[in-house]
């Protein structure tokens, strides 16, 4: 049984799909798509860039969080993340930390090519995350 989505859920995942289909990926063909959303409903989309240097490569996650945090959004309560990989492909470790910077509660769905979906949340992704300052969302600095 994968994970049932409501209709708020379905419109992150159409958008993350078309915006997995703008993925550059020539070297891995392997395809990500990402929609992270603020709690007030704003969306930012992010697809992997890859470079012919492979480390330059940016992950759709944080191509997603960059757009979010240049347009004042600091914020965020879901990410709905899909790729080409059977089973739902959970953030790598970097973009999870780069994401717990801002939402350390967020709630991941993700979504495999066989269909079926698993949720997370961040914090049990990334238990003991650094950190300098308390989040925006505990009181802190934005
Ligand atoms: N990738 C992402 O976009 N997000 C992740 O969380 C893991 C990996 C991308 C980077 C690269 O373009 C491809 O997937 C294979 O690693």
């Amino acid at each position: 049984m994968t994970l049932e989505l409501d209709d708020t859920w379905e419109d992150m995942r159409s958008a993350a799909l078309q915006a997995m289909s703008s993925a550059h990926a020539p070297y891995s063909n392997f395809r990500v798509g990402a929609v992270l959303e603020t709690p007030d409903g704003r969306r930012y989309v992010g697809c992997n860039v890859e470079n012919a240097s492979y480390p330059v490569t940016m992950c759709a996650e944080r191509v997603a969080l960059g757009s979010a945090v240049v347009d004042g959004a600091t914020t965020f309560g879901r990410l709905f993340l899909c790729a080409d990989s059977q089973e739902p492909a959970p953030p790598c470790g970097m973009c999870r930390q780069a994401l717990a910077e801002f939402a350390p509660d967020l709630v991941i769905v993700s979504e495999g090519t066989a269909g079926t979906r698993v949720e997370w949340r961040l914090a049990d992704l990334l238990p003991a995350m650094f950190r300098l300052r308390p989040p925006a969302s505990d009181g802190g600095p934005a």
